[in-house]
């Protein structure tokens, strides 16, 4: 698709593949070796595929592919994570959710990327266990301040999610928030919502949210719960960034074991990645803007994978979507 995109524009990418997760564990026992840090940090951007797989899932291993990811993040410093939750009307029928409620769904999830639970000591006995979360103002402020110019750019509505009614990380992420908002971005509509609240929110008033900024597990667990309104997980793409144009860009779904080697995974959460990262890091936006069109135009035209089939509609392999998308980009 780069390749295809860098053609029709006249640029030329250069690619170095690296090796993240699982297959580095086995290649050289790493999950994130340090030739592949090495690359990633050479590079202007990058774009992951997932890292695991039932070869690796033993949860009590020692070395795991997520933390291959996990220290990818940490070590690029990409602590943004925008996980945009754009709907298709073509779509409508695959979401589980009401129709009506999806009318005028158009949102953004910043998702707190390098700090939390993900990252404090974690300990383990027979008979307990404990992850600890830390939060630091400066990281809450950084986030916040991400997620606010976005929604300056947008229709200026921020709902910072927590759980500050119970964790001591959310009230300090509640207070730096507030104080973030009051200092910087007047004018600015600034609401709290509570995580559990903010869930039922997201399936009964979808289209009432703008930017959503939140810490990472929480972030977590809402885009997978978002991305049904658009129909399915292979929808949502994501960028990771930091305070430099470089970028992670990433679907949202995993390597869904369940379906892989047949040809049939939803290439468009990877391909609205790629837009993302013309756009990000490139700083190709007529380009991004085409990738996207492109997707939008295929959909509309009725093209789908098997996740977004409801009816008798002709089911498109991974490639053929490609291919179908690459058309619409001359
Ligand atoms: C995601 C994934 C990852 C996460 C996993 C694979 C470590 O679920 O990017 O949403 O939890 O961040
Ligand atoms: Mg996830």
């Amino acid at each position: 698709m780069l390749q295809h995109v860098g053609e029709s524009f006249g640029h030329r990418f250069k690619f170095s593949a690296q090796l993240i997760g699982g297959v580095a564990i086995d290649a050289v026992g790493n999950p994130c070796p340090d030739d592949t840090l090495a690359s990633c940090r050479d590079s202007d951007a990058i774009l992951l595929g997932a890292v695991g797989g039932p070869k690796w899932s033993d949860p009590n291993a020692a070395v795991r592919p997520e933390q291959g990811l996990l220290a990818l993040r940490a070590e690029l410093g990409v602590y943004a994570n925008l996980r945009p939750v754009k709907i298709f009307d073509e779509l409508a029928g695959a979401s589980p959710i009401k129709h009506d409620r999806l009318q005028g769904v158009d949102l953004m999830v910043v998702r707190e990327l390098t700090g939390g639970i993900y990252f404090g000591e974690k300990t383990r006995d027979e008979d307990s266990a404990s992850d600890l979360c830390t939060y630091h103002r400066y990281e809450i402020e950084r986030i916040v301040r991400v997620a606010a110019r976005l929604a300056q750019n947008r229709k200026g509505n921020l709902c910072s999610v927590d759980k500050a009614n119970i964790l001591e990380t959310s009230r300090l992420w509640r207070d730096v928030c507030t104080q973030t908002i009051a200092d910087e971005f007047g004018g600015l509509k600034l609401e709290h919502m509570l995580v559990d609240a903010a869930a039922m929110h997201l399936i009964n008033r979808p289209a009432d949210f703008d930017v959503i900024v939140t810490e990472n597990m929480f972030g977590d667990i809402l885009t997978d719960e978002a991305s049904m309104l658009a129909g399915s997980l292979g929808m949502l793409p994501s960028a990771s960034l930091g305070d430099t144009t470089r970028g992670l860009y990433e679907p949202i779904h995993g390597s869904a074991p369940d379906i892989a080697g047949r040809g049939i995974a939803n290439p468009c959460g990877m391909i609205a990645s790629v837009a993302m990262l013309l756009r990000h890091s490139l700083d190709l936006q007529e380009a991004a803007t085409l990738v996207e069109n492109a997707l939008r135009q295929v959909i509309a035209n009725g093209a789908r994978t098997a996740d977004l089939a409801t009816g008798d509609e002709a089911v498109l392999s991974t490639v053929e979507m490609t291919e179908a998308i690459m058309r619409h980009i001359a």
